[in-house]
């Protein structure tokens, strides 16, 4: 490979040598497989700078800052959920039985550290929020009946937005396993849809949600 100043800023020999050769392939589908793993490695740590940022700004009270880099998360989520698209689409199941024998046992994406901490990086945004409701002595309700908009409104739909694009990744994943290993073929790490199903009703702001509720707590129709 010519060795190009672009070649050497992005490390391009080092990234590509992660790649099994050709001739080592299963069958032509492992390079789809492997290729949307390792990108969606590299996605999560953009994800996890941004969400590390995103919590600095919430912080010092900086909400628009932390809206615009919450909806970019949300945004590298969808680019997640349509890798997972493309392999229901493409990935052959009887392809994906011969990837698997290749895998190993216990070679699970659910061990992915930077899946984890993004898990933890989202969740984490909560108390912060919180802390910027007390300090406005305003109640999440009372953001959700207010007509204004202002930067908390903001803040509070992009936080919706982010959680929705996590949970819609965790649903493309779950048709993904379907369509690849089946509802009661058990994960490599132990897991079936089911375990995917009861993990997916885990929202990262079910405060949130559930506040949406107390908007009709006394609703009549007109
Ligand atoms: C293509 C076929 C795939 C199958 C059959 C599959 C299957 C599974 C299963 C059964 C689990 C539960 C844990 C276990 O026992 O392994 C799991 C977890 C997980 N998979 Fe996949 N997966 C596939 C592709 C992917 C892809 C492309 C991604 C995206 C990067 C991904 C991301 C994850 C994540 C993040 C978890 C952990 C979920 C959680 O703990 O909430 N998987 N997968």
């Amino acid at each position: 490979m010519p060795q190009t100043a672009y070649v050497r800023y992005i490390n391009a020999e080092k990234i590509l040598a992660y790649q099994k050769p050709e001739d080592q392939l299963v069958c032509d589908g492992e390079r789809h497989f492997q290729g949307v793993q390792q990108e969606s490695e590299l996605v999560w740590t953009r994800i996890n700078l941004i969400l590390k940022r995103a919590h600095e700004k919430i912080v010092r009270q900086e909400l628009c800052a932390a809206t615009h880099l919450l909806e970019y998360a949300a945004a590298l989520w969808s680019e997640l959920t349509e890798k997972n698209e493309e392999l229901m689409w493409r990935l052959w199941p009887n392809d994906f039985l011969k990837v698997r024998k290749v895998i190993g046992q216990g070679g699970s994406t659910a061990d992915s550290p930077r899946f984890i901490e993004s898990k933890r990086r989202g969740k984490e945004f909560w108390s912060p929020y919180r802390k910027a409701l007390n300090e406005r002595s305003i109640k999440l309700l009372d953001v959700l009946s207010s007509d204004k908009d202002s930067d908390l409104s903001a803040l509070t739909k992009a936080m919706m937005w982010y959680d929705y694009r996590v949970q819609e990744f965790n649903i493309s994943h779950i048709y993904l396993v379907l369509g690849e290993i089946g509802d009661r073929t058990v994960g490599l790490k132990g897991g079936t849809v089911d375990y995917l199903l009861k993990r997916y009703e885990h929202y990262l702001f079910p405060e949130l949600w559930d506040s949406v509720n107390s908007l009709y707590t006394n609703f009549k129709p007109d």
